[in-house]
């Protein structure tokens, strides 16, 4: 699994409750953070170093856990890798659509994401036309998650900034579209109250993964060894750890990987 930082550890916490067999090997590119404001070439290029390093580690997927470098380009990472490879994008508009009563769905995302069109191409081609989608980029929540300022005061305010205008449109369902972003999910349904249901798609992601993991016969098994993670950063590797530890809840440690490797 990759992302940019401690985003996709939101898709790892759901894989550890869904498929608690499974082996992990984490990379977050902290050296790179944020992708959301780089060109779609550069995130790609990124990705590709990473799934080189990835599969030196005798991996069985990839899960590009991360929107901004799945709206840069899945179908060239496709390409590229022998591998199944998911998304985090289509699991998370699937979820949206199930829920929607109103036919009013939101979704933000880093800069990115939101200008790349991925979320309206996919929501286009799987609602049939009949939901309407508003979509806000969020680029600074990235930052707070990161900088471990979630509770902060600044945090609300600028929740209460870029979330406004998605209040006024009657939406009921709020795609999480950055896998940074249920780390704020707090103060996210705070501000957008009560009605409206947050999507992270990191339970629909493992749950497709689930699946993609069936299909092709690769699921692990009750009874075989003990699973191990392994995490890997291009940035030091303390504050990552400090992060997913307090995060997942479990002792792990985060090594540095200079890339390219
Ligand atoms: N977690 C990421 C995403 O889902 C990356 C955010 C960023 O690095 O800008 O988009």
């Amino acid at each position: 699994m990759l992302d940019s930082g401690v985003g996709g550890l939101t898709v790892v916490k759901e894989i550890f409750k869904q498929l608690p067999h499974e082996n992990i090997v984490y990379f977050g590119d902290t050296a790179h953070m944020p992708y959301g404001p780089r060109p779609h070439a550069q995130v790609r290029s990124f990705v590709y170093e990473i799934m080189d390093f990835l599969q030196t580690q005798e991996i069985k997927m990839i899960i590009i856990a991360c929107n901004s470098a799945t709206a840069a380009g899945l179908e060239y990472y496709k390409k590229k890798v022998h591998l199944p490879l998911l998304g985090v994008i289509e699991p998370g508009v699937r979820a949206a659509l199930k829920h929607t009563k109103t036919n009013k769905v939101g979704v933000i995302g880093t800069t990115g994401t939101i200008q790349s069109g991925a979320y309206r191409e996919v929501f286009n081609r799987l609602s049939c036309g009949d939901v309407q989608l508003f979509s806000h980029p969020c680029p600074l929540f990235v930052l707070i998650v990161e900088n471990g300022l979630v509770d902060s005061p600044e945090a609300r305010r600028v929740a209460e900034e870029y979330l406004g205008p998605l209040k006024d449109m009657g939406i009921d369902t709020l795609i999480l579209g950055c896998t940074h972003y249920p780390l704020m999910s707090d103060v996210i349904q705070e501000v957008m109250g009560p009605g409206v249901k947050l999507i992270s798609s990191a339970e629909e992601t493992a749950r497709e993964a689930r699946q993609v993991m069936e299909e092709n016969s690769l699921l692990g098994r009750e009874g075989e060894a003990t699973p191990h993670h392994r995490f890997f950063v291009s940035g030091p590797a303390k504050p990552f750890t400090d992060m997913a530890v307090n995060l997942l809840g479990k002792d792990i440690n985060a090594y540095q990987v200079i890339l390219p490797w």
